[in-house]
């Protein structure tokens, strides 16, 4: 593409180090929208014939049959995606091919491929966070009534209902999905036009390139168009709050799963057994799930530090943009999926949630609470004397709600028989009505609220 200006061919280890068509061939789709459009442009600007845009155009869309039919040759000594679109539109279409990259440079055709790609990857991954979110809804209606502990440092620390604990996830989704939004919205400037870096002297007109390829305007800076990377980093830290997220619910179905706690169960098409132990289930899609995001934070590190420093405009650093960008991508698509296959495969075992529910004195802050609303005792005080409540229930190795009245009132005279109604775990939960809590009520007003504005 350069021979004008040199003699002799690249050094195999320069070529081996410069090539990155086995990587940014994954662009392609990309490319052709970009290119198509800005042969069209180029004619309705008559800075090419309209001929020649039809050449190109159809010598575009032949390139795109052969690599949908796997017979495109990809070839290391064309470097990247680009330069082998266009050699093989040259051998398709002859020395007219030549005319399509007037007034633009790889520099902003590989940024606007990017871009495509990133907002194209974002736009599924809008789709899978809704898709996981009403997977969640479906069993948060289902379990709107079922009683689990709810825990603190992981012991039990006041039943919650598994419902509730399943929206806390739709939640936190559902920021994942509005800062992906966000990140889709300021992303969707048009960098094609910016040329190498400076601009064009031709008479291009970059808002007709910009609404055929869906963007909402050119990028305002040329310079800028071609050195940004924020969209994918932007992109990448999203992916990686979002992967914390997956992590943190994979987590939790480890520990679900175990038979010590048995609360979940997944069935035979989410489970993997052991070659040697036979009694095994194992929960390998939470793990895996679970360890996506190490690759998924990770390679938002990567880019960081490879954008790092980088002086305007183009450096050929950023082409080591691309693995780090689609291998977040493709884990973090690979990890909502599996989540969602796995949200609408488990089955809950509720008495067994029941029975933990109500274990561990997870009823002592409502013992705490009865004291202040029922006596006027100010709550540190209700606390202290529900600390001893405890203490003597774990000598006698029983519930709270197993002691007799007399060891109760010996703590506190005033204690009355009414104060067992407050000490299970249905009513513990029935009684936190505040909004946002874990009453089956409020739960259905959160899954309510959530459809709405799903809408
Ligand atoms: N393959 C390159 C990349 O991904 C395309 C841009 C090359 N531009 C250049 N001036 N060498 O970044």
């Amino acid at each position: 593409m350069w021979g004008g200006r040199f003699s002799a061919r690249p050094d195999e280890i320069m070529q081996a180090i410069n090539v990155s068509i086995d990587v940014d061939k994954r662009l392609w789709q990309q490319d052709l929208r970009g290119s198509r459009a800005h042969a069209a442009m180029l004619a309705k600007q008559g800075i090419i014939s309209f001929n020649d845009a039809k050449t190109i155009d159809d010598g575009l869309a032949k390139i795109e049959d052969e690599i949908q039919s796997g017979v495109f040759p990809f070839r290391h000594e064309f470097e990247d995606i680009h330069m082998n679109v266009e050699a093989r539109l040259r051998e398709l279409i002859g020395p007219v091919a030549g005319r399509l990259h007037t007034a633009r440079s790889r520099n902003d055709q590989v940024a606007t491929d990017f871009r495509l790609w990133v907002r194209d990857q974002v736009d599924l991954t809008l789709q899978q966070l809704i898709a996981l979110q009403d997977a969640l809804v479906q069993r948060a209606e289902q379990y709107a009534d079922a009683l689990m502990p709810g825990f603190t440092h992981l012991q039990p620390a006041q039943p919650v209902t598994f419902g509730h604990h399943l929206m806390a996830y739709v939640e936190m989704f559902g920021r994942d999905h509005s800062r992906f939004a966000d990140a889709r919205a300021r992303m969707n400037e048009n960098p094609l036009g910016s040329a190498a870096l400076a601009g064009s002297p031709f008479p291009i007109d970059r808002f007709a390139t910009s609404e055929a390829l869906g963007f909402d305007r050119p990028m305002a800076n040329s310079l800028d168009g071609v050195s940004a990377r924020d969209f994918a980093l932007e992109s990448l830290s999203h992916a990686a709050i979002c992967a914390g997220h997956l992590s943190r619910l994979a987590e939790e179905i480890v520990i679900w799963t175990t038979p010590m706690f048995g609360f979940v169960k997944l069935s035979d098409a989410f489970s993997t057994g052991s070659s040697i132990m036979p009694q095994k289930r194992n929960p390998d899609a939470a793990e895996l799930v679970r360890a996506k995001t190490g690759r998924i934070t990770g390679s938002l590190i990567a880019l960081t530090t490879v954008m790092k420093g980088l002086p305007l405009a183009y450096s050929k650093d950023m082409q080591e943009d691309k693995p780090p960008v689609f291998e977040a991508f493709d884990a973090l698509d690979l990890a909502l999926r599996a989540m969602t296959g796995m949200i609408l495969d488990l089955d809950a075992n509720t008495d067994k949630m029941r029975a933990a529910a109500g274990a561990g004195f997870s009823t002592a802050t409502d013992l705490a609470d009865w004291l202040v609303r029922n006596l006027n005792i100010p709550f540190r005080d209700a606390h202290h004397i529900t600390g001893s409540a405890v203490k003597l229930a774990d000598g006698k190795g029983v519930d709270l709600a197993q002691l007799d009245l007399a060891d109760l009132q010996n703590l506190e005279a005033r204690i009355t028989e009414d104060v067992y109604k407050v000490l299970t775990p249905e009513a513990s939960a029935a009684s936190r009505q505040s909004y946002g809590g874990t009453a089956p009520d409020q739960v259905r007003k959160q899954i309510q609220s959530w459809k709405d504005r799903r809408l």
